[in-house]
């Protein structure tokens, strides 16, 4: 069963500008980001079965409910998170209490090395795609090649909109992903041609609709609205896509993929 962590949205808004989607004078309705956020919740437990844990809300930290960037998980050890800005580092400490008290082995990458978690670190297979240049710093991956014994293959994302891998690529299964061409360099690109045997690209549309950012829950793919011809190569490979409207997400810089951190 897939098993998910997730933070409700109590006080989610926009109080600082971190990535080039935030706006402080594009406030958050949170009454509609909660009514979201239950959606996207109810999508996961209610109709696909998912199992969600959630955990506490905190006053003061209002990007805790992008828990994709907690850190890092793989069999039971969790990766903490070093955060680039000081305006997310807070969360740290709370990210950590709640893996250490449900059983996950925590461990710390060296201080000084920027690294921004499961939404720049990505397994497909036995391969970690990660993501490198706005927020985790490449020298985050060897280490956490090491921990997880995995080959890791650093990409550098060049486009601003897309800061996080968690923006612009999305494993599917062991050999398909969505992923956006342009968020790439060209040795990124051709990088991911080599790893990826089946390799679906996204519009432009779509991409900036966080068509990438979904969440698969065995044969559905969960995105935010708008991301409708993902649809048709979805379905020639087995999937349904469900989308969510997660319009209020999205003016911090997020979509659904963030607001989760796979468990299992
Ligand atoms: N406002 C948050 C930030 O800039 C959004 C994080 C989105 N998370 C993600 N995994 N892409 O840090």
């Amino acid at each position: 069963m897939a098993r998910f962590l997730m933070c409700p949205p109590d006080y989610f808004g926009i109080e600082y500008e971190i990535n080039a989607w935030m706006r402080v004078s594009n406030q958050v309705d949170r009454e509609a980001a909660r009514a979201q956020w239950n959606a996207l919740h109810r999508a996961l437990v209610g109709e696909l079965g998912a199992s969600v844990e959630l955990m506490d809300p905190v006053v003061g930290l209002p990007d805790l409910v992008f828990t994709a960037n907690a850190g890092y998980v793989q069999d039971g050890t969790f990766v903490s998170s070093t955060f680039k800005f000081k305006e997310r580092q807070g969360e740290t400490p709370y990210f950590d209490a709640w893996f250490s008290s449900h059983r996950f082995r925590v461990l710390k990458l060296g201080p000084g090395c920027v690294f921004e978690g499961a939404g720049d670190a990505l397994p497909i297979g036995d391969t970690i795609i990660a993501g490198y240049r706005h927020r985790s710093e490449i020298c985050s991956h060897v280490e956490l090649g090491r921990i997880t014994g995995r080959r890791v293959i650093s990409l550098e994302l060049i486009d601003p909109l897309f800061y996080h891998l968690d923006t612009c690529f999305c494993p599917l299964d062991k050999c398909a992903a969505l992923y956006y061409p342009r968020s790439f360099d060209a040795y990124a690109n051709r990088a991911l041609e080599e790893a990826v045997p089946d390799l679906v690209p996204v519009s432009d549309s779509t991409a900036h609709r966080f068509g990438c950012n979904a969440i698969v829950v065995d044969g559905t793919v969960v995105t935010n609205t708008g991301c409708e011809d993902l649809e048709k190569p979805l379905a020639a490979r087995g999937y349904n896509l469900r989308m969510v409207d997660l319009s209020e997400f999205m003016k911090s810089g997020g979509s659904a993929k963030c607001l989760t951190i796979r468990l299992d």
